[in-house]
């Protein structure tokens, strides 16, 4: 039986003429084509993770030694990069530089002129110093701490003391990638691809601001592929398991859950769930149930709302920076709004939230531990795994898109599916 049946609806293909006008900060020259600014050592590196590049004698040697229970290299990476990624929360940035790696690639993020974010290639190009380790200037420059060249937003450099001639010496045909940013739900998103035009907007946060409205952060980076980590934040047969006692673990309900395609991602419906949080459980004979949806949006979005109709809403938006192949930085904007008072509430996710999120990271970095141990992934699903299987199935269409025409990705999308499972 096949778990996922795929299908690619003309509805989601994305038209030029659709994309948002220039509303972003852009960087002034135009694409300098999909790797520019990677370390093509690590580009190689990568590469090699996922395809397996060892030799087939050693293939075969361990796959003896591991009984044939392994993939050699088989790794589910993909870093597709016409996408928005967060890089920071703006409250991070100060008036320091902030050093941050996207997709194996070391990056700066600074506020230039007039305080808007910038992000650029983590590297002078006079020395090839970190520019991270420099600082920002009054007029929003960011001054490389080895020589002091100065470089604007966009990349270019405005200044190299000492030099004769002020700005007319400086080469203004050099420039290092920069990235297009948006500041927005205070996040600083930066575009994938360095030097290159952005196709659409960043995904944007859900607004909480009914009754009781709050919110909680948590920021954590994980021992894990982005895929795992996308999987693990929706992923809900687990909650029994490894976090039994705080979401589920009690008597088993049954729980239907209809899975459909929506724009960019998937999103799982579940229904006759029954309330209960924490400390804030009903009585077993209330009969109320929640309001459940779990979504996953490219590229790196995970988002978990439950509801109880008039009277609680919480959604948990997970927005994950893949910064290398076995490392992700997560942060878990928890948005809610009820009856209770923000205080309450805020207190209980605060004291759960953390639990839970020890366990995930934990649980994430053995499943890494292991699989590199072994060399390599192998997963087998049932039709409980409604997520983890078509996430990686888009994540890899994106990549591959992008790769194969040299255009706009055309996201894939899953088909319709429910099950009725216990949980
Ligand atoms: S290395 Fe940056 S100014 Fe020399
Ligand atoms: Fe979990």
């Amino acid at each position: 039986m096949r778990l996922v049946d795929y299908q690619r609806p003309s509805a989601l293909r994305r038209s030029r003429a659709a994309r948002p006008a220039r509303t972003f900060r852009q960087s002034r020259r135009g694409s300098r084509g999909r790797q520019a600014g990677a370390d093509p050592f690590q580009q190689r590196d990568v590469q090699n993770l996922r395809t397996g590049p060892r030799p087939a004698f050693v293939r075969a040697a361990l796959a003896d030694r591991h009984h044939g229970l392994m993939d050699a290299g088989s790794y589910s990476v993909a870093f597709p990069r016409r996408w928005w990624y967060p890089v920071a929360r703006s409250s991070e940035l100060g008036r320091r530089p902030l050093a941050v790696t996207l997709m194996d690639s070391p990056l700066v993020v600074f506020r230039g002129a007039r305080g808007a974010p910038a992000v650029l290639l983590d590297r002078c190009e006079h020395r090839n110093y970190p520019l991270s380790l420099g600082r920002v200037t009054g007029d929003g420059g960011l001054e490389c701490g080895y020589h002091g060249w100065t470089y604007d937003g966009g990349g270019h450099c405005v200044r190299v003391p000492g030099l004769r001639g002020g700005r007319r010496q400086v080469d203004r045909g050099r420039h290092i990638p920069s990235h297009a940013t948006v500041e927005q739900d205070g996040i600083v998103w930066a575009w994938g691809e360095p030097d290159a035009e952005p196709m659409r907007r960043p995904f944007a946060l859900p607004a909480v601001d009914g009754r009781g409205a709050g919110e909680v952060l948590f920021r954590r980076d994980l021992d894990s592929t982005l895929r795992a980590s996308l999987e693990n934040a929706l992923d809900v047969p687990h909650t029994a398991f490894l976090h039994r006692g705080i979401f589920r673990g009690g008597l088993p309900h049954a729980i239907t859950a209809v899975r459909r395609p929506v724009d960019g991602g998937i999103e799982v419906r579940y229904l006759g769930e029954p309330v209960g949080l924490g400390p804030l459980r009903l009585p077993g004979d209330s009969g109320r149930t929640f309001d459940h949806w779990d979504r996953f949006f490219l590229p790196s979005i995970a988002q978990i709302e439950y509801a109880v109709d008039g009277w609680f809403r919480l959604v948990n938006t997970i927005v994950h920076l893949p910064m290398s192949p076995f490392r992700t930085r997560a942060w878990f904007v928890v948005r809610f709004e009820s009856r209770l008072p923000a205080s309450v509430v805020r207190a209980v996710v605060r004291q759960h939230g953390r639990r839970i999120l020890r366990q995930d990271a934990d649980a994430l970095a053995r499943q890494t531990e292991r699989t590199r141990s072994l060399g390599g992934e192998r997963y087998a699903s049932t039709e409980l795994d409604l997520l983890g299987p078509a996430i990686w199935h888009l994540l890899r269409r994106a990549e591959r898109a992008e790769q194969l025409d040299g255009g706009e990705a055309t996201p894939a999308t899953v088909r319709e599916r429910t099950i009725v499972f216990e949980a």
